[in-house]
Parts: structure tokens; C-alpha cells; sequence
């Protein structure tokens, strides 16, 4: 078994190559995705996704552990980066550290990821000074759902672009090996990329970025609900589970299968 990527690995791809990402919930996804990526993230969009809530806000840290522990079984050589959930650092950085702390020793996983900037900085020192790897994620952050009044692409005047800015300042100044950078207007994220120390994670951002992430159940068209601009189909597998569906419903119903080959039968 090879050593998995670290933090430090991840950092020292900026300049050199994109870096790549993509978001595991699950043994198995996380076993087909492992060999392709730099870093898996059990992402809390599994809210959405898997379990559908209309947002991330009601996934619990127990359900994060859960999924995390899973996705690290499942691979041998990406670096595993687990998603806080909502509620479960904005408190402050004590309860952070204790969040945190149960996501690295109950799952295996190496960092933690946790949205918010300038008002996060202290936080994230706090876990990184004491074991904890953070990366951070700014710009669209959709644990602020309630406060923005939906999913809006940031950046787009220069309060907002300032804001960020610092965001991203912030971050880096903190401790974390990278950051996530979402839904951000694109000039704006080639921007905070060229100006970044560390390496500047892109979905909904810049071709620019330091690496780029997509949500798996996105890119391979197994979640319907909404479709952003952001996203690229590599697949439709969607598509072929209905086929498969239809096709086993059609069978059984003409008795075609199960054939005697998927049978036991006693030895004559
Ligand atoms: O929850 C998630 O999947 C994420 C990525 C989109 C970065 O935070
Ligand atoms: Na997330």
C-alpha cells in the first residue's frame, strides 16, 4: 500500500500541476475515484445529494464521521478532507477543536474543511497550531443560505470582491494548506489565485485555479434536482440506473429472470 497524499504533498502542487478533487460519501465511490484524484472530500452537500434536504444545514457531525470513516476504507492513496457541518464550529474555536478532533480520530481522514474567512481566521489557527490540517472555503458558502436568501454567485461588485479578497487573506495567514473557492466571478477568482500563497481549489471559480472540485453525483448526472452552470456532465449515470431499473422490472414480469443459472439446484 502506497503512503497517502499529505497536506504538505497538496501545497507543493501549486505552480506546478492542477490539482484534483472530487467529493465521496461512500466505500465504494470512494475505491473507483481514489486512483484519479489528489484528495477526496466528504463533502456535506451528502445532505442534498444522498439524502435529500433542500440544503446542507441539517447534516449532523455523526453522519460526517459516518461517511467519513467509509470513504477512507475505500481508498488507499488520496488524502481524505472531511467537511465540518453546520453547527459544528461556528461556536467558536474550542468547540471547533472538539468537532474536529472526533472527525480526525473516529475516521482516519487527515484534514477538515470548514466555510467562512476573515471571521474563521481564529479558528483555524486554533486547529492547525493544535493537529488539526484545515482547508479553508470561501466565496459562495452554502451554510449561509439563510443569511444570503439563496445560492448567489459572489464577487459580483467591488464590496463584494474586497470582501473576498480579505477572505482569502485571511485564510491563507491562518494556517490552512488551501482553500475552497466557490461560485465566484471569474475574473475575480484568477485574481485571488495569482495572489494566493497556497493553493486555491476552484468549483464555479476560475481554469485558472490551483486545482479544481466537482460534487461526483454532479459530474456523473446521478442528481437531478438542480443543475448548475458550474457543473460538467462526464456522465449520464443517472440514465443507465433507470435503464437498468426498467430493464429487471420487464424481466421479472416475464419471468425471464431469474434463469435457472441464478438458481441453486441440487447435485444429481
Ligand atoms: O459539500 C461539498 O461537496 C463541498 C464542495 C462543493 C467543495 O463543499
Ligand atoms: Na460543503
Amino acid at each position: 500500500r502506497s503512503r497517502r497524499t499529505s497536506v504538505a504533498d497538496i501545497k507543493a502542487l501549486k505552480g506546478v500541476r492542477p490539482i484534483v478533487s472530487l467529493t465521496a460519501y461512500t466505500a465504494p465511490m470512494a475505491a473507483l475515484l481514489d486512483p484519479h484524484v489528489d484528495f477526496l472530500l466528504i463533502g456535506d452537500s451528502l445532505g442534498m445529494v444522498v439524502y435529500g434536504f433542500e440544503t446542507t444545514l441539517p447534516v449532523t457531525l455523526d453522519l460526517m464521521i459516518a461517511h467519513g470513516a467509509a470513504v477512507v476504507r475505500g481508498s488507499t492513496t488520496s488524502l481524505v478532507v472531511v467537511d465540518m457541518p453546520f453547527g459544528s464550529y461556528q461556536e467558536g474555536r474550542e468547540q471547533a477543536f472538539r468537532s474536529a478532533s472526533r472527525v480526525l480520530a473516529e475516521t482516519g481522514a487527515q484534514a477538515v474543511k470548514l466555510e467562512g474567512g476573515e471571521e474563521m481566521g481564529e479558528t483555524i489557527r486554533f486547529l492547525t497550531e493544535r493537529g488539526v490540517p484545515v482547508l479553508g472555503h470561501i466565496g459562495l458558502t452554502p451554510q449561509m443560505v439563510n443569511v444570503y436568501g439563496g445560492y448567489k454567485t459572489q464577487g459580483r461588485n467591488q464590496f463584494q470582491a474586497a470582501k473576498i479578497k480579505a477572505d482569502a487573506r485571511a485564510v491563507a495567514e491562518a494556517g490552512a494548506f488551501g482553500f475552497v473557492l466557490e461560485g465566484t466571478m471569474e475574473p475575480l477568482a484568477r485574481d485571488i489565485t495569482a495572489e494566493a500563497p497556497i493553493p486555491v481549489i476552484g468549483i464555479g471559480a476560475s481554469p485558472q485555479c490551483d486545482g479544481q472540485i466537482l460534487v461526483s453525483e454532479d459530474m456523473l448526472g446521478l442528481y437531478n434536482e438542480f443543475i448548475p452552470r458550474h457543473v460538467k456532465r462526464f456522465a449520464d449515470l443517472g440514465a443507465e440506473v433507470s435503464k437498468a431499473a426498467a430493464a429487471y422490472a420487464e424481466e421479472v414480469k416475464a419471468r425471464r429472470f431469474p434463469g435457472l443459472e441464478h438458481t441453486f439446484q441440487p447435485k444429481v
